[in-house]
């Protein structure tokens, strides 16, 4: 280290200082173009609206002039991509159809008694499908099970399997609700009353039909996170793999570890190999209650391994590590390795390698250690990133299908940004102001209609700050739910088990993800950004 004072240094060495400054940003300046240009040119990615490659590049080495949002948490599943066909959803016709098939067979008026009902009578269903059909627009039907009756004589319960028409993804919900069933005219039924979301508790437990396919029905209701072992009868040797070393994206923010996580993904693809994935994530200090970097957290915790599982092909660290180790062992020859020391080779040069593992290692000081580094420059152009693969958890969507579900899916929400951004009067001067009570109560009263839902998603941790607004509209916070993750919920069950028995928390991350899917699904959606405030979303002069 230099010990010289600035004033004693010779007026030489402040001028190399000084070039070597301005170079600096000559350099920053031209990546940054490059950087536009180049995603500009690619296909759909949700980075294009904020641009956060040149953000983290920036954030993390130089003095930032853009920030990432970390309130929002955007995967696969909230893309415009195409995800296969769908599964067909019933509607009027469909029903007509079968409808028609039962007139024919049509039983005397004498078989309906008022009062109590025979639920397994398809007319009944059909009553049933046609109102939820007009009560639920915005939901898709796709299946039914056969109804079961209520705590009374006159009620069914009924289960089905649903998507919400706005939602990107084909991944399917469950429903099962109560209806009371009177008798219309010409003896057909009709629902007199609907009950609330998750009212059908008769129906919940799918029954074993004989005739269904009882394994469909099954599997939707359980989630399979098992890690795939790489049992000891596979040829380990024939395998080929990528392996990253952890790298300097552990412990950075959601968006930062997406970006990373899907280059590596996408370089694995290109390679044709299976990619080598650590389960085991750090949650930076940002979304932790401690305010400290947290380690050990499940990847299943947040993501959808599931699905990862069934779109490409990986397999988790300690099964490869072992199966590697197990091969060492028992053979005289070693797996053949090629270490990869730096990102600066690229996925190009690495294509005709046949070795059993490629181990990229990052041990190159930050930022020249990050995963994502590998999918710069030139590769940008033959990696894509497989954004279909990472969903969010299925048990992070179970809420969110929960409390859209308890708002019967009819409401508005506004998207509220505030923390460092709102203290951050330099880049958003305006933004503290635009989202204070009093604005929000203004700036809504134009977009929503009074005495809506409004869902408020939001990093503001000061619970009672939206007050105001509650005089105006039925105000939902994520914080309300919180029994629906609390230690008497499913999720708390279910997140233990993947923790030994010990229990999770649900943590910043998890609420990022669990608003970021709530506020997509709202009917009208208010940004802060351009919305409610006119400051930019990076920060003064970037938009
Ligand atoms: C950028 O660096 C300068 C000088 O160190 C500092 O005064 C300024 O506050 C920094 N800007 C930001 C946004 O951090
Ligand atoms: C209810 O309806 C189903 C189907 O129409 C029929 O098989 C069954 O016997 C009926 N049960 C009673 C108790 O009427
Ligand atoms: C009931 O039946 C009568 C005679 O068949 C018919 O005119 C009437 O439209 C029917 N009502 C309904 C609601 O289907
Ligand atoms: C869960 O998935 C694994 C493959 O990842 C499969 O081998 C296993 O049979 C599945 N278990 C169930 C209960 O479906
Ligand atoms: C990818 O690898 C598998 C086996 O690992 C091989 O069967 C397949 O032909 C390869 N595909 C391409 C396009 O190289
Ligand atoms: C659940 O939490 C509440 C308060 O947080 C506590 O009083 C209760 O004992 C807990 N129940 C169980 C089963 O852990
Ligand atoms: C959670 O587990 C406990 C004990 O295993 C059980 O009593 C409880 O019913 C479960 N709760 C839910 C919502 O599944
Ligand atoms: C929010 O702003 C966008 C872009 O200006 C506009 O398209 C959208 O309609 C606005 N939303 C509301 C609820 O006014």
């Amino acid at each position: 280290m230099k010990q010289s004072s600035p004033i004693a240094e010779p007026a030489g060495q402040n001028l190399v200082k000084v070039i070597s400054n301005l170079c600096f940003s000559v350099f920053v300046f031209a990546v940054l173009i490059f950087t536009v240009i180049a995603i500009t040119y690619k296909s759909p990615d949700p980075w294009l609206e904020s641009a956060p490659a040149m953000t983290n590049f920036f954030t993390q080495s130089e003095n930032a002039t853009f920030k990432n949002d970390n309130s929002i948490l955007r995967t696969g599943e909230d893309l415009q991509l195409s995800q296969g066909p769908p599964a067909p959803s019933i509607t009027e016709a469909s029903i007509e159809r079968v409808e028609g098939k039962i007139s024919e067979l049509e039983p005397a008026c004498s078989e309906i008694s008022p009062g109590s009902v025979n639920c397994s009578d398809p007319r009944v269903l059909i009553a049933i499908e046609k109102f939820n059909l007009r009560a639920f627009r915005s939901i898709a039907f796709l299946e039914y099970q056969t109804p079961v009756g209520g705590s009374k004589l006159d009620e069914c319960d009924v289960a089905w399997r649903f998507r919400n028409k706005k939602e990107k993804s084909w991944r399917k919900y469950r429903d099962f609700r109560r209806f009371k069933i009177g008798i219309g005219e010409n003896c057909t039924y009709r629902v007199v009353h609907p009950g609330g979301w998750h009212s059908g508790v008769n129906a919940r437990r799918p029954r074993i039909q004989s005739s269904a396919k009882p394994s469909a029905l099954v599997r939707d209701n359980e989630i399979n996170d098992t890690i795939p072992t790489l049992g000891s009868g596979v040829d380990f040797r024939k395998g080929r793999y990528l392996y990253y070393s952890r790298g300097g994206d552990y412990c950075k923010g959601v968006n930062h570890l997406m970006w990373s996580m899907l280059c590596g993904l996408g370089e694995a693809v290109y390679l044709n190999r299976t990619f080598v994935l650590d389960l085991s994530m750090c949650l930076p200090g940002t979304y932790s209650t401690t305010g400290k970097d947290e380690e050990g957290k499940d990847f299943r915790y947040y993501f959808d391994f599931e699905h990862l599982k069934e779109v490409a092909s990986i397999v988790e660290e300690g099964e490869f590590i072992r199966g590697w180790k197990r091969w060492d062992r028992t053979h005289r020859k070693k797996v053949p390795v090629r270490k990869v020391p730096t990102y600066k080779v690229t996925p190009m040069q690495l294509k005709g390698d046949k070795r059993t593992v490629i181990w990229r290692q990052f041990d190159a000081p930050e930022p020249e250690n990050y995963w994502y580094r590998v999918c710069e420059g030139r590769a940008e152009r033959y990696i894509k990133r497989p954004w279909h693969a990472i969903w969010k958890s299925k048990r992070l969507m179970n809420i969110v299908t929960e409390i859209s579900g308890r708002m019967d899916w009819d409401f508005d929400a506004v998207h509220v940004v505030r923390g460092e951004k709102a203290q951050n009067k330099e880049l958003w001067p305006h933004l503290d102001s635009d989202t204070s009570p009093e604005s929000l109560v203004a700036k809504l009263g134009g977009m929503v209609q009074p005495g809506r839902n409004l869902y408020v998603a939001t990093n503001e941790p000061f619970y009672n700050y939206f007050d105001k607004l509650r005089s105006h509209y039925k105000v939902h916070l994520l914080e309300d739910y919180k029994e629906l993750w609390g230690n008497t919920s499913e999720w708390y069950n279910e997140t233990r088990m993947l923790n030994d028995g010990k229990p999770v928390e649900f943590d910043g991350f998890m609420r990022v993800a669990v608003d970021t899917e709530v506020l997509y699904r709202a009917k009208i959606r208010v940004e802060t950004f351009y919305n409610l405030t006119a400051d930019c979303k990076d920060g003064v002069n970037a938009c």
